[in-house]
């Protein structure tokens, strides 16, 4: 597996006090990393300084072995897919014209493309067709964060971040929204950084799970090893959270497939 995202010795301060500090890590290509840690730990820092939004006082971040500091930060952010919690959307443009932006934004000159791939990656992320003459303010919590979603993959970015894309829906939207962001990696192999705050959710959608605390790496592993080898007492306690939840017995839990069965399904 090819490496697409490196840090290295990354460190990140704010008014002199270290968020980030040291960070080694490597993300192959095609992996879909789940970010889990307490509140304030360096999650969203991490994200956005992979798109170039928060830069690094120390270290180098590499994307399929290229300094992104040598980048064209604006051209560069347009092929990395950014989903957030929360509406982001442009509220003055329906969900055809928001979803098309950057594809409009890369190539002008393509339009009638771009409506058919507004069309494709509205029925990906679940979104009826008819919907695209709304407006944000039209459409519910979910649907937005639908729109986002397709909005974030229409660039065909090779990398996707979201920062807790589904933390504002109800259990039944994100069920479904996990659902397809699975599918949509499987049929794209796409990179994606997840950042969650629900273990269940971290562990039942990454192919490896980052756990973080306090601007640290935890353990970084896939998610039966995070189960089955808790590497430290933090990553133990979210462990036997979930353990609780899931009422599993320790041999049960050692043949669960994480990564490929939900949560749900084996409770
Ligand atoms: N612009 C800023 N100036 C000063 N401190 C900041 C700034 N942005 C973030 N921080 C601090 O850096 C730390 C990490 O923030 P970050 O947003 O990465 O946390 P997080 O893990 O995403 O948290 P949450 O789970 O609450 O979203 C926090 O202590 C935060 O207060
Ligand atoms: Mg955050």
């Amino acid at each position: 597996m090819s490496t697409a995202i490196q840090f290295e010795d990354i460190t990140k301060e704010y008014e002199g006090k270290t968020i980030i500090e040291n960070l080694n890590l490597s993300i192959g290509q095609g992996e879909f990393v789940t970010i889990i840690g307490s509140s304030g730990c360096g999650k969203t820092t991490t994200l956005k300084m992979v798109n170039g939004l928060i830069t690094p006082e120390k270290g180098t971040i590499t994307i399929h072995g290229e300094d992104i500091k040598i980048k064209d930060m604006t051209t560069f952010r347009r092929t990395i897919g950014y989903a957030i919690q929360g509406s982001v959307l442009f509220p003055h443009m329906n969900v055809e014209e928001n979803i098309a932006y950057v594809p409009n934004l890369l190539n002008k000159k393509e339009k009638e493309k771009t409506k058919e791939a507004v069309s494709k990656w509205m029925k990906i992320v679940g979104l009826e067709g008819d919907m695209k003459e709304r407006y944000p303010y039209e459409l519910s919590g979910g649907q937005q964060q639908r729109v986002g979603i397709a909005r974030a993959l229409a660039a065909s970015p090779d990398i996707l971040l979201m920062d807790e894309p589904f933390g504002a829906v109800d259990e039944i939207t994100r069920e479904q929204l996990q659902k397809e962001i699975k599918r949509i990696h499987e049929q794209t192999k796409i990179t994606i950084l997840f950042v969650t705050h629900d273990i269940s959710e971290a562990l039942k959608l990454g192919t490896k799970v980052l756990v973080m605390d306090h601007g640290k790496i935890e353990q970084y592993a896939a998610p039966q090893e995070i189960l089955s080898n808790p590497a430290t007492d933090f990553v133990q306690k979210l462990v036997d959270k979930e353990r609780r939840i899931c009422h599993l017995p320790e041999e049960k839990l050692k043949d669960c497939e994480y990564s490929e069965a939900a949560v749900c399904d084996v409770r």
